[in-house]
């Protein structure tokens, strides 16, 4: 697919101030810092259209940046990050499960997986949430330029024997660099379906 325009329209910190609900969306979560950002930036081409931090943390409201006047991708806050406090998390969560459970132009949700690391609570429970919701998701397991091509494959088996246990069927995934731009043809691809 071809990105012609791609520009930031909002801000957002509920469901009632996000963008009408008129254009396709898709959204991107996952653990603070895990590269949700990067990954924005690198599908449109473009170096800092969404903020980036080497410190977790940094995206803390639902922002919409709307590519080829057609169709938007969605940068959102972070889960997991161990130094929140229980008010944060509890205003994330809610923020969160408005817009999960009640974004009625939401395609489908990129769930971020730092590859490097084991699978985690944080993600399982997130995936499960987004399952039992009926909420189309696809996994990405970022980073993936940082560890060797075997413990790449050592950790997506990893994962996949983990949500067997709970799941018949697993979802889409996709293995992405914001480095080595790995990945990004394939969720254009998934895009690119689900807007045509
Ligand atoms: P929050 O907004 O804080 O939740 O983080 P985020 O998930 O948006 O992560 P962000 O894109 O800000 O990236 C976090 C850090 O990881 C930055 O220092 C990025 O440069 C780095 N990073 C992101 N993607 C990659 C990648 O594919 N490879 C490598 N090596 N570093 C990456
Ligand atoms: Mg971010």
């Amino acid at each position: 697919m071809i990105i012609r325009s791609a520009e930031f329209i909002k801000s957002s910190t509920k469901l009632s101030q996000c963008p009408d609900p008129i254009k396709p969306e898709f959204a991107f979560i996952g653990r603070s810092n895990v590269g949700k950002s990067s990954l924005i930036n690198l599908l449109v081409g473009k170096k800092s259209l969404a903020k980036i931090s080497s410190k977790p943390g940094k995206t803390q409201t639902i922002n919409h940046f709307l590519v080829n006047d057609a169709w938007y991708l969605v940068d959102l806050p972070g889960y997991g990050f161990a130094s929140v406090s229980q008010a944060t998390r509890a205003a994330w969560t809610k923020m969160m499960e408005q817009y999960f459970l009640k974004r009625e132009n939401l395609e489908c949700v990129f769930v971020l997986i730092d590859v490097r690391i084991e699978p985690q609570a944080s993600d399982l429970d997130f995936i499960q949430w987004l399952g039992e919701n009926n909420i189309p998701m696809t996994l990405v397991f970022t980073k993936s330029d940082k560890p060797g091509k075997n413990q790449v494959a050592q950790s997506i088996s990893r994962y996949k024997k983990k949500l067997n246990e709970r799941w018949d069927e697993l979802p889409t995934m996709i293995i992405s660099s914001a480095e080595t731009k790995k990945g990004r043809e394939e969720i254009l691809e998934i895009i690119q379906q689900a807007t045509s």
